[in-house]
């Protein structure tokens, strides 16, 4: 069974590539390599034993995209592409429409002009939530007027597939909406790629730690909660790489025609960044350089994920432990680290 990863050789694409392919899966990507890099191809196929068919192409190029459709017959398609720095988006909105929104249009004109039935995966994000006034957040939070045009970006998406799949006859979807994901692959071949300097906060730690950046500025310790720090829910890429899974498979078993749904994919635990520094440092045995700073603008005090829709629906769980996660994040710190020194 064919399935088309958009964006596979990103962060989170890549490690889904890898556990769909473990799973049975024909997977193609395309990436455009913007924010990713062509090792990680290699990578791939060191970690499963399997050459990938792989396109770079630009999903915001039609034709590309449209040739691609016509010479296979696809299950599934898995849509991670997009840009995805809110502080980028803030200073370039127009970048981010064009190519998130741009992109997802071109990619449901293909899939309406086909004939074969095809299951959708997007990535969204639970940053369409901003501040929910209920924790544990759960589906029926409402989706808020977004703060940056990153997250406007993930709001019309999910509208536009959800429009499209009420009307197609071969369209079935499914919008996950990520929690925070944290990690890399247990091999160190592939993980996250920061480019410049990490808006996130688990690479902003692993750069601290192996001297990189001099210090992490934890932004503010005033909040309303246990320790004064935010409060996330940090999920294992590992995790959330099988939720991928679980609902293309979910959807592949679906009989019913016009099928959309929505469901958050987290822990359902919350961590403050202290808590989430001091695992770290214990997990890897190492003494962190960090400060407590000001709050940084827009950040929102605490969000975590309701998960009962997802675990009873899709019967997908997150199962490892978040310190695993900070544990391979050191790993492939140190991974990089050495290549960078050859
Ligand atoms: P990433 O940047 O590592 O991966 C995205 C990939 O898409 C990159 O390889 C990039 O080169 C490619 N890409 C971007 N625009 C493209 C285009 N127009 N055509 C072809 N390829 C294009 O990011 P990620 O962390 O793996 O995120 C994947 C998806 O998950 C994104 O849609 C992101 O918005 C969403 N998401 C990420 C997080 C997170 O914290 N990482 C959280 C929630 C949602
Ligand atoms: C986590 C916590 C910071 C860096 C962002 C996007 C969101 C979504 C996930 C895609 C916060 C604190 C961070 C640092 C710190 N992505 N922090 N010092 O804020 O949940 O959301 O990524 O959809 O759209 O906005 O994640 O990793 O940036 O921050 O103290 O140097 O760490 O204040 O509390 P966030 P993050």
């Amino acid at each position: 069974m064919k399935i088309l990863v958009t964006g596979g050789l990103g962060y989170i694409g890549s490690h889904t590539a890898i556990e769909l392919i473990n799973k049975g899966f024909n997977v193609t990507i395309i990436d455009s390599l913007v924010n990713s890099n062509i090792k990680v191809l290699d990578n791939i196929e060191n970690i499963t034993g399997k050459r990938v068919e792989f396109h770079k192409i630009d999903l915001r190029s039609k034709d590309e995209l449209y040739s691609i459709f016509q010479k296979n017959i696809f299950s599934g398609v898995v849509h991670f592409a997009a840009l995805k720095s809110v502080s980028e988006s803030v200073n370039n909105p127009k970048l981010y429409y064009d190519n998130n929104v741009g992109s997802t249009e071109n990619l449901l004109d293909i899939i309406s002009s086909r004939k074969e039935k095809i299951n959708l995966i997007f990535s969204s994000s639970c940053t369409v939530y901003g501040q929910a006034k209920k924790l544990p957040i759960n589906e029926s939070s409402p989706v808020l007027n977004q703060e940056s045009p990153y997250g406007e970006t993930k709001k019309i998406c999910e509208e536009i597939i959800q429009n499209q799949t009420i009307k197609s006859e071969n369209l079935n979807a499914i919008s996950l909406r990520y929690f925070n994901p944290i990690g890399a692959h247990e091999s160190s071949l592939i993980g996250e790629l920061p480019n410049g300097i990490p808006d996130n906060l688990v690479p902003y730690i692993t750069q601290t730690a192996i001297g990189k950046r001099k210090e992490l500025t934890i932004f503010g310790n005033d909040y309303p909660t246990r320790d004064g720090t935010c409060i996330r829910d940090y999920i294992h890429i590992k995790d959330l790489a099988e939720a991928h899974v679980a609902a293309i498979e979910y959807l592949l078993k679906i009989k019913k025609q016009n099928f959309y749904d929505f469901f958050n994919v987290g822990t359902g635990k919350g961590l403050t960044v202290l808590e989430l520094v001091k695992m770290f440092e214990k997990i890897n045995n190492i003494k962190l350089n960090y400060r407590i700073g000001d709050r940084r603008n827009g950040d929102i005090i605490s969000a975590y994920a309701n998960t009962k829709k997802v675990n009873k629906t899709i019967g997908w769980h997150a199962k490892n432990e978040i310190s695993n996660a900070l544990k391979t994040a050191w790993k492939w710190e140190l991974k990089l680290h050495s290549l960078d020194d050859n």
